[in-house]
């Protein structure tokens, strides 16, 4: 299962992708699938940002299908310039594929994995934050008995989850063992600056639980082209989290960095699909979360060839985050431009400090 996605340009501004696009990549997407390319797909939007969830047999970082979304995501570009809508192909950093869409701006997350019996899959999409958003999101699921009480009472979780961890800045990563190693796994990715999980598999036979995409626009670039906002695939059950704890760390919001220009905390919001637009201060960060089932290489379809996918956030459940989250991202935007609204110097997207001290150099005077 792959989940591929860009922002190749939105309506109004930075809020949502416009209806044509995303006609556009179901149209690419279903002659994929007459060619044999892809076994089955879903086109939805996360706030401005267009995600290509697709299933097929050729495996993980495959050029053909990395390829697919690399096509899909141009011809979408060349539509939103003509149309001049906003940010038209600003994730596509590149003219040229190499085979391999990591690195030339694209997010990925993809899981290769064997058929159980059933097989519930969870889709996490994010816009206006990064990808160490998920980082409290996946210790949640897979490593706090307190939010997945299976980690205690199923004895076919007990064993534990090993997260692999990326050093965002040095570029490297390292396995950690939950329980065992629990404390420095919080060490490290409770420092949501510089590490990000990448993926999650169970202790005792190394099956792949979880991956997330760990692209780093800013990173990549040297410079700020646009965010990195984030996508996560979480399988469940049977030995794996249930769909229940895997959506119930949204009981409550938490603070992630990203919302206006990618340099503030702004709370995440968990939202349906009907409202995963980013308006409010460009925000507040969002996630969709939808459910799927992979039956014989497929999504699982009604009668009528349709994914079924169900809007898990599309529910009341989720009705007391989204109240906190509005009373958070009320008492964070009363601190305007100051910090702690305001990201580190280090982790602003946009800044004008070092200009800022450039021009006034010179009429610093040193303190006797
Ligand atoms: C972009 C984003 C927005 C923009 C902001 C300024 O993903 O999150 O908050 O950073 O709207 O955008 P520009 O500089 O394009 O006017
Ligand atoms: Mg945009
Ligand atoms: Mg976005």
């Amino acid at each position: 299962m792959s989940l591929i996605k860009a922002d190749i340009g939105s309506i109004p501004g930075h809020v949502t992708v416009a209806k044509p696009l995303m006609t556009l990549a179901e149209k690419k997407m279903a002659e994929a699938q007459k060619a044999g390319i892809i076994n089955s797909y879903y086109v939805f939007n996360a706030g401005d940002d267009t995600e290509l969830l697709m299933t097929h047999s050729k495996g993980a970082n495959s050029p053909e299908i990395h390829g697919l979304a690399w096509e899909t995501f141009m011809a979408c570009a060349q539509k939103a310039k003509k149309l001049k809508l906003y940010g038209a192909g600003q994730d596509l950093l590149s003219d040229a594929f190499s085979g391999n869409v990591k690195g030339l701006g694209p997010g990925v997350a993809e899981i290769e994995f064997k058929e159980r019996g059933s097989d519930p899959v969870i889709v996490y999409a994010a816009d206006k934050t990064e990808p160490a958003a998920f980082n409290y999101l996946l210790y949640k699921i897979f490593a706090d008995p307190s939010n997945t009480s299976g980690l205690v009472i199923d004895p076919r979780m007990t064993c534990g989850f090993s997260f692999d961890v990326l050093d965002g800045k040095e570029n490297k990563s390292v396995v950690l063992r939950s329980p065992e190693e629990l404390y420095s796994l919080l060490a490290l990715i409770g420092a949501t600056e510089t590490y990000m999980i990448k993926n999650v598999t169970r202790n005792d036979d190394g099956e792949i639980a979880a991956a997330s995409s760990t692209t780093k626009l800013n990173y990549i670039a040297g410079k700020y082209v646009g965010k990195d906002d984030p996508v996560c695939l979480v399988r469940a059950q049977s030995g794996l989290p249930s769909v229940g704890e895997i959506t119930s760390p949204f009981l409550h919001p938490y603070l992630v960095a990203g919302w206006m220009r990618g340099s503030h905390w702004g709370p995440f919001m968990p939202v349906g699909l009907k409202n995963s637009k980013c308006t409010l201060f460009d925000g507040p960060p969002r996630i969709v979360g939808l459910g799927v089932q992979v039956s014989d290489g497929m999504l699982a379809a009604d009668d009528d060839g349709k994914p079924m996918v169900v809007d898990l956030f599309d529910d009341p459940a989720f009705d007391l985050a989204r109240q906190e989250a509005m009373q958070m991202a009320s008492f964070m935007r009363m601190h305007g431009v100051f910090q702690p609204a305001r990201l580190g110097p280090g982790a602003m997207e946009y800044t004008t400090l070092p200009q800022c001290l450039a021009s006034l150099e010179g009429r610093f005077k040193k303190e006797k």
